[in-house]
């Protein structure tokens, strides 16, 4: 079994309320489904690893390492408007095709995604009732089994029925289907399109006129800006924009803790080529793509990198362009995997179709080649909330031999504590000596991350309450401190002490942390 299996989302879902990470949006409300707030922990969670991405990405991409042809990667960032020009999201496709197929039921008044449902009936027998659950929610299948046993009046298994997806069925099918909230027979519709986009109005007189959108993804913001960048800036293809941003999809069914919200953050790059080394930088960032996630801690077995199948090209794309996606086992998936990060080769759709709607050239010349033409893409775009996520369920580790009974393994780059520092009593001059380390270390490493002063209750429970929050190191002053100026270090991870000087203390977690 793999050992994400073993992890309780439940029980991580606690750990992130209770240490701070995440909160329910708009808690004292009731809530409001598909929208988290992140906490003080998560919120420093977060601003860690948007600020690995956008340095390993704009300031120092991929590490120097050279792409294909040995050319350098060069990557200039924006910053675009979450609202722009509507006419934007009908080029972009997004206005007409950005759409869930979705059935609502009549009954329950519960609306689900139609390639989230799965129908059972007893096996061989097309007349009888069908009974609708949601793909891999096993408690719907139960309700389901137990349901059709009723109607059938005896205990069917998993053997005597047959399965299959609701957007297979006929209509006359669907009228003797019964929804998974429901009690009736044939109270669910059938499927229709059902739009992701938020709208919203502009201005005071909120007509049809009026209509925008939110974005549901950052990446248009750089198509439509590629002329400004090209002019503005000294870049030559091969080149990428990059940038990071809010977008806002209204899902049927957010779920999975933020996995599927209406409201996150996504990380995109869009690197223009020219069409003939497209394949080459598609592979290119699909591999570095995948060793930065390793780099930041999701390692081994609970991330894959998997090529689409030639039925699953998004709209975009055209066969034979390749298109993978990087995934994470988490909890609520394994032992399957759910999407981090999208790596596609889009071509020239995006430009193309922005110069045809705006009727403004896109078209780049290239003084080397001495020819004109539209660069194609090579988009690989992230999930920053996903990303966190999948960091939280990685350092997940449970440990009964711990005070805390858990701790998280973050990598030292992402935790959002980097380090603890502890007078082991209230005297003798030790909290002042601990301050003064405290204000050390803030100096050197507060930009990317707390560093936690504790001077309450015994060290045993300081230090379960730092393996709670994923502090990789904490610092202890005590009495030998004050005659040698040594401290202890105690390792979260092995849970592990060594002594060494407290003016070797900033160079022990710069070789650490990074
Ligand atoms: N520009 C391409 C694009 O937006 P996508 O696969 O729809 O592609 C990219 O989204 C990434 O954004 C996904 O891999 C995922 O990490 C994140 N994402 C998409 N929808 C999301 C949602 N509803 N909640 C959280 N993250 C989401």
């Amino acid at each position: 079994m793999p050992e994400q299996t073993s992890k309780s989302m439940d029980d991580i879902m606690a750990l992130c309320k209770r240490r701070g990470f995440v909160y329910q949006a708009s808690e004292i409300y009731g809530g409001i489904n598909g929208f988290w707030d992140y906490g003080p922990l998560g919120a420093q969670l977060k601003k860690n690893l948007r600020d690995a991405w956008w340095r390993d990405v704009v300031m120092h991409p991929c590490a120097g390492k050279r792409g294909p042809g040995g050319n350098p990667v060069r990557i200039v960032p924006v910053d675009t408007c979450i609202i722009q020009n509507p006419k934007v999201w009908a080029a972009s496709g997004h206005v007409a095709g950005f759409n869930d197929p979705m059935v609502d039921c009549r009954e329950s008044k519960a609306r689900y995604r139609a390639d989230h449902l799965m129908c059972m009936g007893e096996k061989g027998d097309k007349s009888g009732q069908i009974y609708a659950f949601i793909d891999g929610d096993e408690e719907s299948f139960a309700t389901a089994l137990k349901k059709l046993s009723k109607y059938k009046k005896r205990d069917l298994t998993n053997d005597d029925i047959d399965l299959c997806p609701l957007t297979q069925m006929s209509a006359e099918e669907l009228k003797i289907t019964v929804g998974p909230h429901a009690k009736e027979v044939g109270t669910l519709t059938e499927p229709r399109a059902f739009n992701l986009m938020f709208k919203t109005y502009i201005g005071a007189t909120a007509t049809e006129d009026d209509i925008a959108y939110l974005r549901p993804e950052t990446a248009q913001g750089i198509f439509i800006n590629f002329k400004n960048v090209v002019d503005t800036t000294r870049v030559r293809v091969p080149f990428g924009v990059a940038q990071t941003g809010k977008a806002f999809r209204n899902e049927v069914t957010p779920r999975n803790f933020t996995f599927r919200s209406r409201e996150f953050e996504q990380m995109e790059i869009e690197f223009f080529c020219h069409p003939d080394e497209a394949r080459e930088w598609y592979t290119f960032w699909r591999d570095w793509r995948m060793a930065w996630w390793e780099s930041i801690g999701l390692k081994g077995d609970n991330l894959i990198l998997r090529e689409h199948d030639s039925d699953e090209l998004a709209h975009y794309a055209k066969e034979g362009a390749g298109t993978s996606d990087i995934e994470y086992r988490f909890p609520f998936t394994s032992p399957g995997y759910g999407e981090l990060e999208g790596v596609a080769h889009r071509t020239d759709f995006d430009l193309r179709q922005h110069q045809d709607h705006a009727k403004v050239k896109l078209e780049y010349f290239d003084q080397e080649r001495n020819e004109r033409y539209l660069p194609h893409v090579i988009e690989p775009s992230a999930g920053l909330d996903r990303g966190v996520l999948a960091l939280l369920c990685e350092a997940y580790t449970p440990d009964l031999d711990r005070p805390s009974k858990v701790y998280m393994k973050f990598h030292p780059r992402m935790a959002p504590i980097k380090a603890g520092v502890f007078p082991l009593v209230k005297k003798d001059g030790m909290p002042e000596k601990a301050e003064g380390l405290r204000d050390e270390l803030v100096k050197h490493f507060g930009h990317s991350g707390f560093i936690e002063f504790d001077e309450k209750q015994s060290i045993g429970k300081r230090y379960a309450r730092m393996d709670e929050a994923g502090c990789p190191f904490c610092f202890t002053i005590d009495g030998d401190t004050m005659t040698d100026n040594t401290v202890t270090v105690r390792d979260r991870d092995t849970a592990s002490q060594e002594r060494i000087g407290i003016d070797k203390v900033v160079e022990f977690l710069r070789d650490r942390i990074g």
